[in-house]
């Protein structure tokens, strides 16, 4: 467990607790909490407050028992007991000092391995073939490449794969479609997925309209399920298309080691997901729909609402595939498995997990997780539209993103009579994508956002483009100390005497807490507002602390505090997905 000041105090509490009022006693929680106010120390404890209630005692007269029998040296001051019940702590500005010391030079600026590693899962991005990804599918891939970071930094066994939606009926209206107006210069290799989608959706408007058209669309399905050479290759063809269409997205926005798995390799293991559930006695047949029921889900009329597992025609659907999967999942040995999927698709995620479980395809031990999102919203709160009424195309909005930040970066170094880096290209690409993960995973996920190209690239405020200046901000100090390449080994200790190099300091030494909460509740807004504090507390430190021009020991302390900035920012936006530049 990282050395961090919570994790610590923690401990120390613990032990007065049992050393106070004995073993025996249920542990309350939380035992220690960072305080929102300073005047009330750094770190408060609740648990004299929460033990009154439970011993029906005086909570001020708890707190002191417990503040007496509390140890927390070096790394606070001695407990101070307060009205009602509450023992706040002062970190120590000498641990402080050593603890930042400790830090200069760790890459992971005190995030230690997870206690347990894991085999983790991670599902996301997920876009449909013949059909753009949407601002859905960017937002699952953003939030899902950064889980998988943290997993990772954590030290866990990370498999990050793409459920590419890549079976099921629209093929066999596009083929039975495709039959009739020939090929799309298929021969020829050159048909785009623009025309893939208008193709589907004329051929959406036949299969609506025309009863003959579905006929041969089920027939399609029949032949391609069936491995028919000629159906497969068209389906193999289109499947393609989309998946290099896709490609570009992921290479704009720095996607690495996302494996397809789409919904087609679980096309085997289907009827023996529905024979293993029937022979589980889970099934229940109704109106020709093998369905399996389960307790606590209703439909909107308040009807018990079955998971369907095989379609009246025998079909299977995206249901049966998300139980195989898991299935699958969980026999190569995951040991979590997280979700990424939009929180429409709450109730699904919840089913499959039930159900899994019932048919104990879901051990106890092994986690399943759905990370829902909110929706991403254009100006004005409504749906993200072009002028001419089409849905936006996830590169035509990077590349606005991208070249708006090309702007951004030009104009800024002009104000400022700066050269504009001479690989402008680059720095805009870091930049603008950047700006986008940063707009979206600086938001509570749960909720809905409105997608502002102005406010993501904006230097005023929680942005990207804020904290990566910062970085290369420090960066050109340690350049120009010599500490670029390393850190000095024989530095002097740190001093921490003024008050803003003390803030700096307490931001830095909880790294290790944030991105442990963050690996729990999946939920990358907190590991934002922590970098954003500490670009803030680094801000006020170098207005009022000079750096290059002080001298020793002063100016390598201050030059460590510089690099384990610069290292947290690295870190954290690494997590993220964000890439740094040593000069802008
Ligand atoms: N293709 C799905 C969609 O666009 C997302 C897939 C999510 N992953 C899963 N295992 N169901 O909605």
């Amino acid at each position: 467990m990282a050395a961090t000041p919570q994790n610590l105090l923690r401990a120390r509490v613990g032990e007065a607790v049992a050393a106070a009022f004995g073993d025996d006693l249920e542990m309350p929680e939380p035992l220690v909490v960072p305080t929102s106010d300073a005047r009330h120390g750094d770190y408060t404890t609740p648990v004299a407050m929460t033990l009154a209630r439970t011993l029906g005692r005086s909570p001020y007269e708890l707190a002191q028992r417990l503040a007496a029998a509390l140890q927390v040296e070096p790394v606070a001051d001695p407990p101070e007991v307060v009205r009602p019940g509450f023992v706040n702590l002062r970190l120590h500005s000498a641990w402080l000092a050593q603890r930042v010391g400790e830090l200069v030079g760790d890459e992971c600026v005190g995030v230690d391995p997870a206690p347990a590693p894991a085999r983790v899962v991670v599902d996301y991005s997920g876009p449909n073939v013949a059909k753009a990804m949407h601002v859905g599918h960017l937002r699952s891939t953003i939030i899902g490449d950064s889980v998988a970071n943290v997993a990772e930094l954590l030290g866990h066994e990370v498999e990050r794969v793409n459920h590419v939606g890549d079976w099921g009926t629209q093929f066999g209206m596009l083929i039975a479609h495709l039959d009739d107006r020939g090929p799309l210069g298929e021969e020829a290799g050159s048909g785009d997925l623009a025309q893939v989608e208008a193709l589907y959706r004329e051929a959406n408007a036949r299969f609506a309209a025309d009863e003959a058209f579905r006929e041969r669309a089920r027939r399609r399905v029949v032949e391609l399920q069936a491995g028919d050479a000629g159906v497969q290759k068209i389906w193999r063809w289109l499947v393609g298309l989309s998946m290099a269409e896709n490609q570009a997205v992921y290479d704009l926005l720095g996607v690495r080691g996302l494996v397809a798995r789409g919904e087609s390799t679980y096309q085997p293991m289907l009827a023996k997901v529905v024979a293993d559930l029937e022979a589980a006695n889970l099934v229940v047949v109704d109106d020709g729909a093998k369905c399996v029921f389960v307790d606590g889900f209703t439909n909107a009329e308040g009807e018990p609402l079955p998971l369907i597992v095989q379609k009246a025609d025998g079909g299977y659907n995206y249901e049966t595939t998300d139980l195989a999967a898991l299935r699958s999942r969980v026999e190569q040995g995951a040991g979590r498995l997280v979700y990424v999927v939009d929180a429409g698709q709450s109730q699904h995620f919840q089913m499959v997990f039930a159900v899994a479980r019932m048919a104990g395809w879901l051990p106890e031990g092994v986690e399943a997780t759905h990370v829902a999102f909110g929706l991403v919203l254009g100006e004005g709160g409504r749906r993200l539209r072009t002028r001419s009424g089409d849905s936006v195309r996830l590169v035509d909005l990077l590349d606005e993103a991208v070249q708006r930040a090309r702007r951004f970066v030009v104009e800024r170094a002009e104000e400022r009579g700066e050269a504009v880096p001479g690989d402008v290209d680059e720095v805009a690409r870091v930049v603008g994508v950047g700006a986008v993960k940063y707009a979206d995973l600086s938001q509570h996920r749960q909720s809905n956002y409105v997608l502002s190209f102005d406010r993501m690239l904006s230097l005023k405020g929680n942005t990207a483009p804020y904290l990566q200046y910062a970085y290369a901000r420090i960066r050109s100090i340690l350049r120009e100390a010599g500490w670029d390449g390393g850190v000095p080994d024989d530095r002097p200790p740190v001093i921490l005497d003024e008050p803003q190099e003390l803030d700096l300091a307490k931001r830095l030494v909880v790294t290790g807490d944030v991105v442990s909460r963050v690996a729990e509740d999946y939920l990358s807004n907190h590991l934002c507002t922590h970098l954003f504090e500490v670009a803030q507390a680094y801000h006020q430190f170098y207005e009022h602390c000079p750096v290059l021009r002080s001298p020793e020991p002063l100016r390598s302390s201050r030059l460590a505090l510089c690099e384990v900035t610069a290292a947290t920012l690295r870190l954290g936006l690494g997590l993220l997905g964000i890439e740094v530049l040593d000069r802008i």
